[in-house]
């Protein structure tokens, strides 16, 4: 079965959305096969995001992503990389469908409530980055 890594983001667990969000992922028929909470450093999320080094807004990115809290998580479902997607919905918020999570929790493009891999190279990437094999079993 599919696996996907998601994270609630700093702004999410910083209003209190986590364990609404974690209500809706069990709703939504995702097995949660690692979860656990982690406060990044720069350094931390800058390695994580490494891949939009280069855009403009990856200071900011990763200033947000090191301001607090947040909680990481494997997810596993059939398809679970775009079924999480599709949950989360668009980047921004204010295109995001009704419904979805970052329409829900979500204020900006910045502060968009949470984060999905958006295919199966990025999840095994992002999954390794942030738990071993011993924490997913
Ligand atoms: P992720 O699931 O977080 O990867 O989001 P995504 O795949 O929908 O978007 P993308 O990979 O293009 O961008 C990664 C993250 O960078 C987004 O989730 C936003 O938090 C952030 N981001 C994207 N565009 C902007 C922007 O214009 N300004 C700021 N501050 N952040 C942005
Ligand atoms: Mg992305």
């Amino acid at each position: 079965m599919e696996r996907t890594f998601a994270i609630i983001k700093p702004d999410a667990f910083a209003a209190g959305h986590a364990g609404k969000i974690l209500s809706r992922i069990y709703e939504e028929g995702f097995t949660v096969v690692g979860l656990k909470k982690l406060y990044l450093s720069k350094i931390e999320a800058e390695g994580f995001y490494d891949v939009h080094r280069n855009r403009p807004f990856f200071g900011e990115l990763t200033d947000f992503m090191s301001s607090g809290p947040c909680i990481v998580m494997v997810l596993q479902a059939e398809g679970a990389i775009k079924k999480w997607r599709d949950l989360m919905g668009a980047t921004n918020p204010a295109e995001a469908a009704e419904g979805t999570l970052r329409r829900q929790f979500g204020s900006s493009v910045g502060e968009n409530a949470t984060h999905g891999s958006d295919a199966p190279e990025t999840a095994a990437f992002e999954i390794g980055y942030f738990f071993s094999g011993l924490e997913l079993l």
